[in-house]
């Protein structure tokens, strides 16, 4: 029988689970920090992850040798989806045939990153300006991804798209059939504009009509409804129930919140790692928790990534990593200046010795 993660999502659906996924992030969500999440939150979580996006034109240049690392594919993510972005219809095309072939479990094209180069290229957000163009390219996705299912007899791969509300302003009842018309499998908001950045809280307040708007979009046109998942500002796994209740979406999102919380998506551990006193056993013992994991995802990323990508990209999960507790600001410009995972082990060491023992 044909494996199928999509109907296993569904089944969980069914039983009422919260679903979760890891959000792609450039720069962020790479193979190391995703193996860091499946060490710290599988089984639990998450559902589903994502990689970081990927250029389809890239690709297809003779550039592709230092992106197929960004397509690292490991057996334990999955399921898995890679994420391209393009607005050329053919390096789409040929993208999804190489992430099939390398063993990911579906695709997903990017139609909401604001990045200025990105949309240089009119691709991401900029996609938005162009139904026309878009309509063209998620119908020609669609339909390779059919042509290769109905082929492959042993497992399924999926079609996704993830996009935000609006270009200018909210206007998803005019964008988003543009995408529902061709059935994706999973179907993920992030609920702000392109306009909007990330510099206002996510319109979590018209959720459900949202989602609403999808589901009746969806059954009125006899159309199959994608799994869905909405995405912005969610912190933490409580807030994963609340806003999944709030929406009646599928499942939720989560990209900030995860750094420095590769435990994210273990909900009793997510708990029992909340506290971090300096004057409690057991905040102590926390942030010692969070120190060694530190050290841990910083070593694996020099061994892994160190001639690929630059060791600065190791700053932002310092500074999520070390937060909140007294010390922390000290320690995280030190960690600044760090070089290499000998530089922040003896850093990070002093710190241990000096105010957790
Ligand atoms: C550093 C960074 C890189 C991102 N890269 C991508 C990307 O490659 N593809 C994408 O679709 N969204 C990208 N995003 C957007 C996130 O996937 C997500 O939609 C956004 O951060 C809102 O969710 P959050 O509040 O849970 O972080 C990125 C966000 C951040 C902060």
């Amino acid at each position: 029988m044909k494996n199928d993660f999509i109907q296993e999502l569904k089944e969980k659906i069914k039983k009422g689970k919260p679903l979760t996924a890891l959000a792609p992030m450039a720069d962020v969500t790479d193979e190391v920090f995703r193996e860091m999440i499946v060490k710290y939150s599988k089984p639990s979580g998450p559902d589903i992850f994502w990689t970081e996006f990927v250029s389809a034109d890239g690709l297809n240049s003779v550039g592709k040798k230092n992106l197929m690392r960004d397509l690292v594919f490991n057996k334990k993510e999955s399921p898995i989806l890679a994420q391209i972005f393009s607005s050329k219809k053919e390096n789409i095309l040929e993208a999804i045939k190489l992430v099939y072939k390398l063993g990911f479990n579906g695709v997903d094209l990017n139609m909401g990153c604001p990045d200025r180069s990105v949309e240089k290229q009119l691709s991401g957000s900029a996609m938005m300006k162009y139904p026309k163009l878009s309509r063209e390219i998620v119908e020609a996705s669609r339909k390779l991804v059919d042509e290769i299912n109905k082929k492959d007899k042993t497992r399924h791969f999926s079609f996704s798209v993830k996009t935000r509300l609006g270009y200018n302003k909210i206007e998803y009842e005019k964008w988003f059939p543009n995408i529902l018309d061709f059935e994706p499998d999973i179907f993920s908001v992030h609920l702000r504009t392109r306009k909007e950045l990330s510099l206002v809280e996510a319109h979590w307040e018209i959720s459900f009509e949202v989602v609403d708007f999808i589901k009746k979009y969806c059954k009125g046109n006899d159309l199959k409804t994608p799994i869905i998942f909405l995405n912005g500002d969610v912190k933490s796994p409580i807030q994963v129930k609340e806003k999944i209740k709030l929406s009646t979406c599928d499942g939720i999102m989560i990209g900030r919140g995860a750094f420095g919380t590769p435990w994210f998506f273990n909900e009793k551990e997510f708990k029992k790692r909340e506290e971090q006193n300096l004057d409690s056993k057991k905040g102590k013992e926390n942030i010692l928790y969070r120190l060694e994991i530190l050290k841990e995802h910083t070593k694996l990323f020099e061994k892994k990534l160190n001639n690929f990508k630059s060791f600065n990209l190791m700053k932002k999960h310092y500074k999520a990593y070390v937060n909140g507790f007294d010390g922390a600001k000290e320690l995280r410009v030190d960690l600044m200046e760090a070089k290499d995972y000998k530089e922040v082990k003896k850093i990070v060491d002093n710190f241990i010795k000096n105010r957790l023992k």
